[in-house]
């Protein structure tokens, strides 16, 4: 059962937690206050922290999502569940049947880091990474949204100039449960001269391309209505499909203008002139590339979310960066990218809007207080550890409350 493989139950850190009755003096917390004092929505969350850095990561994201449900009368349930390297040292599986299952009876699931040297030259069934491709095939989550955006607090962090970076908001839409990663045949052979051949198969059916273009143009209808389409239509079939089909269901949106790019051009163009892009939509592995090349031109890979989404069930939400071994159990690991996580689990995955933007303000003020952690230190910034980076969120999350009213 799921329980018996549940991790770290231990109770949550109350250091912050808000006094609902000291709100409910405030009239603008009328509602709020009614509902924190008798939660009136309860959600089930899947916490994956992992490996690496991963567990850092999560708690503190956890006691972020603990602070801001009690603001919007929301309680967590949250189970802890093993997955990745740390699943594979206790029970010999990247991803135990018990924490697919926990995951898919929750309403979101929230994901730290998995991977690490230990387990880099196990057999693919036996590595971390074939965990997470379980999982979203397991959660049928096809959509994976990535935000890259320039924070004007952190332009210098960028390795483009200042001018190509400043006002940078990319969205990659990347398909996430087909073509190359999933598709038959594949494997290794040998072949008539007797040479050994490793082969994959890029495919992809008219329905998976249909349904990824939707969520792109929703995506971008809500942004700048401009959405790239990125493909390698001049050599590949799947991809002359792909083109073809988006083609067709851009005239569901006649408000938002589509272009087409091909890959490698749409690599040169990200480092060129990102601020060309709004919303790109891909397939996978285009996507797996082109959003480790836009989270760069941000300059902090530690600051980006990402959501994975299908079409009913619930969401997968982490952090893009990966769990880092060099740094981790040394509270030096940012944790504001699983944070932007919970805020993007708020936002897609429970359509709680309000409690989402109590986080991402929070985030914006912690950096405006000048908090950085190692990854986005410059000069004349406060070097603070992930603990700390933590507390000062919750901290910018209850003055927020204090400032509203
Ligand atoms: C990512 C990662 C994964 C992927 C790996 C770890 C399987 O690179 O989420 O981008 O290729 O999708
Ligand atoms: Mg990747």
């Amino acid at each position: 059962m799921a329980a018996s493989l549940q991790i770290n139950c231990k109770p949550a850190s109350t250091a912050f937690r808000v006094n609902p009755a000291s709100k409910c003096s405030r009239r603008l917390f009328s509602v709020s206050c009614a509902a924190a004092n008798a939660p009136q929505k309860r959600y089930s969350i899947t916490l994956l922290p992992g490996d690496g850095i991963g567990p850092e990561v999560i708690s503190v994201a956890k006691d972020v999502l603990k602070l801001t449900g009690s603001l919007e009368g929301i309680e967590f349930n949250f189970q802890e569940m093993p997955m990745g390297g740390s699943a594979l040292d206790l029970v010999g599986v990247p991803l135990p049947d018990e924490t697919l299952a926990a995951a898919k009876h929750s309403d979101a699931v929230l994901l730290g880091a998995i991977g690490g040297y230990k387990w880099d030259n196990n057999a693919k069934h036996l590595k971390p990474e074939t965990g997470l491709l379980q999982i979203r095939e397991g959660l049928k989550v096809f959509a994976n949204l990535r935000p890259a955006t320039v924070l004007p607090q952190l332009v210098e962090a960028s390795t483009l100039k200042r001018e190509v970076a400043e006002g940078v908001d990319v969205m990659v839409v990347r398909e996430l449960t087909g073509g190359i990663y999933f598709g038959q045949p594949r494997g290794f052979r040998i072949d008539e001269n007797g040479d050994e051949v490793g082969y994959n198969t890029e495919v992809y059916a008219a329905y998976e391309i249909d349904r990824i273009a939707r969520v792109a143009f929703e995506t971008a209808r809500k942004r700048q209505g401009r959405l790239c389409s990125v493909d390698k239509a001049n050599v590949l079939e799947a991809s002359m499909l792909w083109r073809r089909r988006v083609t067709a269901i851009a005239e569901e949106y006649p408000d938002v203008e589509l272009s087409h790019m091909y890959v490698d051009n749409a690599a040169m163009q990200l480092v060129r002139n990102p601020k060309q892009f709004d919303t790109i939509v891909t397939n996978n592995i285009f996507g797996d590339i082109l959003s480790d090349e836009a989270s760069m031109i941000t300059g902090s890979i530690g600051m980006l979310p990402s959501a994975s989404l299908g079409s009913s069930g619930p969401g997968l939400f982490e952090p893009i960066h990966g769990s880092a071994p060099d740094i981790a159990g040394q509270d030096k690991a940012n944790p504001l990218a699983t944070i932007l996580s919970a805020a993007m689990l708020l936002k897609y995955g429970l359509e709680e809007e309000d409690a989402a933007r109590w986080i991402e303000n929070a985030v914006l003020d912690t950096l405006n207080k000048g908090f950085r952690t190692g990854d986005i230190y410059s000069t004349g910034t406060k070097l603070v550890g992930c603990k700390e980076m933590g507390e000062a969120v919750l901290r910018s999350v209850e003055s927020q409350v204090h400032t509203t009213v």
